[in-house]
């Protein structure tokens, strides 16, 4: 039985490198029969969590806008791979922004995203995975995966400045489709 993927992308170039690597990694699960979607956060609307504690008790975010149609998304998927550039030494704020407003999610008893198998692609444009700030958000993730229970089945980071620069490496091309498809087997 396969999983299903929910690919959330938060590079808001739709032909930047992020983009291509979650576009392959999310057609490599697509191909091997998964049923998967992939999200671009930059094209919806979602607002910075408030700290209301409005979700406290309920589990449910009191914030209309295109959260509410992702958090269902976000608890039914079998499993999440996040794609994201560096900006300034970690993962991009659309992505922040949405990872802050999960907080909800964690307002009631139980962990929902516990066993869900996860999985991250990083690009940056410094040679260098310290010099880039890449190493900042790997262990952001590690860590933010581990309090979720979600057991990380791979990561995938590289340089890549320009739109086109990920499709002139075939080998990190092929590592973002083997990440697609680890993360939809049992
Ligand atoms: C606002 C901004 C901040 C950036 N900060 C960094 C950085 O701290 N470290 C780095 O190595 N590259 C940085 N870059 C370069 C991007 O990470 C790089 O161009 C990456 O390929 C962009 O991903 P994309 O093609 O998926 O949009 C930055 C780019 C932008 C637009």
């Amino acid at each position: 039985m396969l999983r299903s993927l929910l690919v959330l992308n938060s590079s808001p170039r739709p032909n930047g490198n992020s983009t291509a690597l979650a576009e392959t990694a999310a057609a490599a699960a697509r191909s091997a029969g998964a049923e998967v979607e992939l999200v671009h956060l930059s094209r919806l609307v979602i607002g910075p969590c408030e700290a209301c504690d409005a979700c406290v008790g309920s589990g449910r975010c009191v914030m209309e806008d295109d959260m509410q149609t992702l958090y269902p998304r976000l608890l039914n998927a079998g499993a999440l791979l996040l794609a994201s550039p560096i900006y300034w030494f970690t993962f991009n704020a659309q992505l922040k922004l949405c990872i802050d407003r999960w907080y909800a999610l964690f307002q009631i008893p139980g962990k929902p995203f516990r066993n869900k198998p996860a999985g991250f692609i990083l690009t940056y444009g410094d040679v260098d995975p310290y010099i880039s700030g890449a190493v900042n958000a790997i262990h952001t993730f590690q860590t933010m995966f581990h309090f979720l229970d979600m057991p990380i089945r791979g990561m995938v980071y590289a340089t890549a400045s320009n739109p086109g620069d990920v499709q002139k490496n075939a080998d990190l091309m092929e590592q973002a489709a083997e990440l697609g498809r680890k993360l939809i087997l049992d």
